[in-house]
């Protein structure tokens, strides 16, 4: 086979073979395809898109490009896992993964940093001093198996393909293609172990997806590449045109994962992790246990509230290496130096709160990267204790922005203050979820 022959099929639309995509991936994977071919292949895809057999083909070629882990093996026979799409204050897996775990059902999932405007699940946990992501395979394997409950960085040898593919779409305008947005995502899945997965994907103003046509087709692809290989999965669509919670950025959102572990919590979050925990629930149960929905949720609920969630946090973050007096007290977690408070210029009603803004002022405090190897700051961020549709009087705080240094607070000051918008008129609640697609 010849690089340039794939490459030009796919440009005059035509479908690509089972064969001919692996040996693309495998041939790239391994350094015998230069990066201005997979380049080239990548903006035809994103041009001529790509039918559900060749998106299932590319998924399953990356998944097997490096280790697949036997995750349901380790795990005693059925693996549930999540993924986010990425939002702004999205700390779930930090509440949900201890959560499911306390319901008796065992995790253990690779998560990433972020890139963008705040730190990913990784960083947010680093947080908490002492607390190792770096497991090695056999590490990460070991303690799913003895603890049941294990979060860690993705290993380097999972799904190498996606790796390299996803860097060079970075810088080569090929990330919004939806066969490649689905494709990477669920190699990694799939090579994970996953048995059922529980996709959480975000629309509006601060995803990915910013219309709701468009994340109906990224999760329906997704749960039918899950399909096609043999997983079951769920995906739900969750708004994403507000934060979600009250804090973004990395200390602030552990701090509210605890505060939410504990009970206690912004009702949206709580919501919306007890929804998140049910459907993996109800997959790990596999129609004998929690084959209702409603009483999946019903038991998160109450675990969460008696603090079942918390005590599970706590093992977790102790077999990983994690200071215990900063999960007992998060006003041990990092602090940043300044709090200013915001407040409302009109009495009213809340009638936005962009997640983007509030996104892009976290990162001109410094909370993302720029970088994959930018340093980041894991104290600071802005709490927004306000949702739409909520009634306000002028002065009220609203909102603090945590800093560490004037300039760039003066710089995110402008941001936050037009992030937020009121009106005399009363403004209908955002919904914290618009579908959920069901594949098995
Ligand atoms: N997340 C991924 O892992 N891959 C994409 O292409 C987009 C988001």
């Amino acid at each position: 086979m010849r690089a340039v022959d794939i490459i030009a099929k796919k440009r005059d639309g035509l479908s690509l073979t089972r064969e001919e995509i692996d040996w693309f991936v495998n041939a790239y994977t391994k350094g015998d395809i230069p990066d201005y071919q997979a380049a080239a292949l990548l903006m035809a895809i994103c041009i001529r898109g790509m039918t559900r057999e060749e998106t299932v083909h590319l998924t399953l070629a990356m998944a097997h490009s490096g280790d697949v882990l036997n995750l349901a093996a380790a795990l005693g026979g059925y693996a549930v896992d999540k993924h986010s799409s990425g939002g702004v204050g999205d700390k779930t897996t930090l509440v949900v993964l201890p959560l499911v775990a306390a319901c008796g059902v065992p995790v253990a999932k690779m998560s990433g940093r972020g890139l963008g405007y705040s730190g990913g699940t990784l960083d947010k946990l680093e947080a908490i001093a002492g607390f190792n992501v770096n497991l090695s395979r056999e590490q990460f394997l070991q303690l799913a198996r003895d603890t049941g409950l294990v979060l860690a960085g993705q290993s380097a040898d999972l799904a190498p393909a996606d790796g390299k593919l996803y860097a060079l779409r970075d810088v080569t305008a090929t990330v919004p293609s939806l066969p490649l947005i689905a494709s990477s995502i669920m190699s990694k899945k799939l090579a994970a172990g996953a048995s059922g997965i529980v996709l959480d994907v975000k629309v509006g103003e601060g995803a990915f997806m910013g219309d709701l046509e468009g994340a109906r087709l990224l999760a329906q692809t997704m749960v039918d590449i899950g399909v096609d290989a043999g997983r079951d999965v769920v995906a739900l669509i969750s708004d994403m045109n507000q934060p979600l919670g009250h804090a973004v950025g990395n200390s602030l959102e552990v701090k509210e994962a605890i505060e939410t572990l504990r009970g206690g919590g912004p009702p949206d979050l709580r919501e919306h992790c007890v929804e998140v925990a049910a459907h993996m629930l109800r997959l790990a149960g596999q129609g004998r246990r929690w084959s209702d929905l409603e009483d999946a949720r019903i038991e998160a609920s109450q675990r969460l509230g008696a603090g079942e969630g918390l005590a599970a946090f706590r093992r977790l973050a102790a077999a990983q290496g994690g200071d215990l007096s900063m999960v007992d007290d998060p006003d041990r977690l990092p602090r940043a130096r300044i709090v200013e408070a915001v407040t409302a210029d009109q009495s009213g009603y809340v009638a936005r709160v962009s997640a983007l803004g509030i996104g892009r002022a976290v990162f001109l405090l410094g909370a993302g990267r720029e970088r994959k190897d930018s340093p980041i700051d894991l104290a600071v961020g802005v709490t927004v204790r306000v949702k739409v549709g909520d009634v306000i009087e002028r002065g009220a705080a609203v909102a603090a922005i945590h800093a560490n240094d004037e300039a760039r607070l003066n710089e995110c000051r402008e941001t936050v203050a037009a992030s937020l918008a009121y009106s005399s008129q009363p403004v209908p609640p955002l919904p914290l979820f618009y579908d959920t697609i069901y594949g098995h």
